[in-house]
């Protein structure tokens, strides 16, 4: 199943900080795989990555329950895409008859999901929050803030949203694919020669505010876990930015490493244009040689 020409990845219904949908291109072209067997993500984030891979048998993973009870519900039809029009259509009217301060609608569904979390709020948030952010504090509790536009659900934004979902339904029509809650290291317990992983962790030394916390010591274990595990694997850092060098991509020797470049805005001037280099280390056997012709 790879590599695998994509040109422009599609965009799932959560988003979350350090997505990866500009390198997907890039990911589906750096690695060859048979697809005999399963496909791990452990670090799923969006799911952005192997969503639009589709592979065939898949384990997707992560800390954070709220991602992985979305799309469990999405499995099993508990919430549908129509479910989310209706929803969302009911919930915008109310959020635009607030303010956009602290007394917005956004906070009461915010203090409603943190009592008791349920996937649509959790849409509900993520979609009309500040910057796409997926941010927790160290109780578990959500705590971006509206991102200010009682407005926000028009009618064309809600279809999108709607055609989102209605796309990862769509892929798991007839595939072997399971949603797990769990840390990687469960993830890597049950990979088998064949397999596939792909690992895109957090940053060290920098507080995302993800569900959890991020430290040396898992850096180590996994960088262990995936160049001595049975499955091949392509891992994702980035690699250097105009100040400096990622010094931890050293403990990833046994596989071959690309980079490409990706620029980021802060801001909307030319000048505020950053570059970052990207790194992906693929295992020796899952390295795709037409890469490197270019
Ligand atoms: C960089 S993000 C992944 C982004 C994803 N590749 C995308 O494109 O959307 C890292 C993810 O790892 C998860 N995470 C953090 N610590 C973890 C751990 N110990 N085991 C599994 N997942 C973890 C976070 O909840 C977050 O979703």
């Amino acid at each position: 199943m790879l590599p695998k020409k994509i040109t422009t990845a599609k965009v799932p219904p959560l988003k979350i900080q350090g997505i990866k949908t500009k390198l997907v291109p890039f990911i589906a072209e750096s690695v060859k795989w048979d697809g005999a067997g399963t496909y791990f993500e452990p670090f799923m984030g969006s799911g952005v990555v192997g969503f639009n891979l589709e592979p065939q048998k898949a384990v997707f993973s992560d800390t954070n329950p709220h991602i992985i009870k979305f799309y469990q519900d999405i499995q099993t039809q508990n919430i549908t895409s129509e479910d989310v029009r209706r929803f969302l259509e009911a919930e915008s009217r109310k959020l635009a008859r607030t303010p956009a301060d602290k007394n917005s609608y956004y906070y009461e569904v915010r203090d409603r999901f943190n009592e008791s979390p349920n996937s649509l709020d959790f849409l509900f948030l993520q979609r009309s929050n500040f910057n796409g952010m997926m941010r927790f504090n160290n109780k578990g509790m959500y705590n971006v803030p509206f991102g200010r536009k009682p407005e926000r659900f028009q009618k064309a934004l809600i279809t999108k949203i709607v055609n989102q979902v209605a796309w990862v339904e769509s892929i798991l029509k007839g595939k072997e694919w399971l949603f797990v809650h769990a840390p990687f290291t469960d993830a890597f317990a049950m990979m088998k020669k064949g397999d596939f992983v792909y690992l895109d962790p957090p940053y060290i030394g920098r507080y995302d505010g993800y569900y959890d916390a991020w430290c040396e010591s898992s850096a180590s274990l996994l960088a262990k876990l995936a160049q001595n595990g049975p499955a091949g694997y392509a891992f994702s850092m980035w690699y250097e930015n105009q100040y400096r060098k990622n010094t931890h991509m050293q403990e990833w020797t046994n596989g071959v490493l690309v980079t490409t470049e990706h620029f980021y805005h802060v801001g909307a001037k030319e000048a505020n244009r950053s570059k970052m280099t990207e790194a992906l280390v693929v295992s020796e056997a899952n390295f795709n040689l037409r890469n490197e012709s270019g």
